[in-house]
């Protein structure tokens, strides 16, 4: 029998690859229905994303029924998969979350930083409903999350709503391990990094090429301007070698807003007053994108996506939804539970780790303790991750002003509050628990 799937946020930039991703395993992961699901707002690019998606299919000859709608509900109705790639406050909420931190000399990026806990204050309780109602309604489907900050999101999920088929990816992972087979000159398939760590920080621990450690290799190559795993939103500035080689780890692109804060801050800075922030330039991507979308002539996904720094995250949750569809039982790396795999951090806690990937979800690969380099960090960034969603469930003032002042990037307990009354204020219209 056919699957069916539904693409929550599905006028985002980003649908073509989910689509592609689908159409390309449709023999194993058999797809005969795809629902593309926005809001009020997002109409108009829904309307031009369900289009190309419609000729993408046409052109593949695959028996996939498509549409698309406003109606989440309805939508949702016998779904297997619901994967959710949504943006409250859209591209604008996205400009402030970077604008406000940088112009009081913070960090303000997506994901890290005060921009990435007002991130996780707008988007926590919307998919939380998400969650309600998938659980209510088709309650055997799997919700594969894309929505930044994603680890963050989906501990929420886990922890707080009914529902628990709940997984969360990313493409660093995979971006980590694709360098690493192009700077080793093997397959990626063959390509196995440990990780230990969470979402946007995460470390590689150990790289084995077809079972055969090549760690110390990928560090050397790691060192100065070398191997560079980052995807297009980050400018690598370059490990040093003491660093890479004291540590012994393979830091993510995430890292460098940690271990290189001044330097990145200048960068940001400066590129901030230059060209405005990375919003600014995703809306001039995104303009061009829909204008190639929009053609008639489209029936592929085009090559230009690959600016965004997302590219290849559909592709890492199309072969997620066709691993658990088919009992693969092959390794992925995502975000789940933890569960004792790494005894350091709580057992409800959501970590990014190598998982066999079951009919039954993620089954994680303990990567055993934390690496006593990192172990400080790695264990404040979950305490610090815990508040966020604390703060986000219940809407307290003073539960957000804890996550402020404990984010290493904040890290000041009068610019703390300054940060978090502007950001709240500018956020008003998306953050209803806070002002209720
Ligand atoms: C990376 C991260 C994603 C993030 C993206 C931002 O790939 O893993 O979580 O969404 O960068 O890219 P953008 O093009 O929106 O700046
Ligand atoms: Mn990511």
């Amino acid at each position: 029998m056919g699957l069916k799937l539904v693409v929550v946020g599905g006028g985002s930039s980003y649908t073509p690859e989910i689509i592609e991703g689908v159409i390309q395993r449709h023999d194993s992961f058999p797809v005969s229905e795809i629902v593309l699901v926005d809001i009020e707002d997002g109409k108009e690019k829904l309307e031009v994303i369900g289009n190309l998606a419609f000729r993408m299919i046409e052109k593949s000859g695959k028996p996939i029924k498509l549409s698309w709608t406003v109606d989440r509900k309805k939508a949702l109705e016998h779904a297997d998969f619901v994967s959710t790639q949504i943006r409250v406050g859209g591209l604008d909420a996205r400009a402030k979350d970077e604008r406000i931190p940088l112009s009081h000399g913070f960090i303000g990026q997506e994901t890290n930083g005060a921009g990435g806990i007002m991130k996780a204050f707008r988007t926590i309780p919307v998919l939380m409903e998400l969650a309600a109602d998938v659980h209510a309604i088709c309650p055997n489907a799997w919700i594969i999350n894309f929505t930044n900050p994603a680890g963050i999101v989906t501990e929420a999920l886990l922890t707080h709503s009914a529902h628990k088929k709940v997984v969360g990816v990313c493409n660093i992972p995979f971006n980590m391990r694709y360098s690493t087979a192009e700077i080793l000159n093997v397959s990626p398939d063959d390509v196995r990094i440990e990780f230990v760590g969470m979402n946007h920080f995460v470390f590689g621990k150990k790289v084995y090429v077809q079972g055969i450690d090549r760690t110390t290799e990928v560090l050397k190559t790691l060192q100065g301007d070398g191997l560079d795993y980052s995807p297009a939103n980050i400018v690598n500035l370059g490990w040093s070698k003491t660093f890479i080689e004291s540590t012994g780890l393979l830091p993510n692109p995430y890292h460098q807003y940690y271990f290189q804060t001044r330097d990145v801050l200048e960068k940001d800075i400066q590129s901030f007053n230059e060209h405005g922030t990375r919003a600014e330039q995703v809306q001039e991507l995104e303009k061009s994108l829909f204008e190639l979308y929009g053609d008639p002539e489209l029936q592929d996904k085009p090559k230009e996506l690959e600016e965004r720094g997302g590219a290849f995250y559909s592709d890492v949750a199309c072969s997620l939804m066709d691993s658990i569809y088919n009992n693969k039982e092959d390794v992925q790396t995502v975000n789940t539970t933890n569960n004792g795999s790494i005894p350091d951090l709580p057992v409800d806690a959501v970590i990014e780790v190598n998982s066999v990937i079951t009919g039954h979800g993620p089954e994680p690969i303990a990567p055993g303790p934390l690496p006593s380099s990192v172990k400080g960090v790695v264990y404040q960034m979950k305490a610090f991750e815990e508040l966020v969603i604390q703060a986000a469930v219940t809407g307290d003032y003073n539960d957000a002003y804890k996550a402020f002042v404990m984010n290493p990037l904040i890290a000041d307990e009068k610019k703390s509050k300054v940060l978090l009354d502007e950001l709240l204020e500018a956020h008003r219209a998306f953050l209803p628990q806070f002002y209720s």
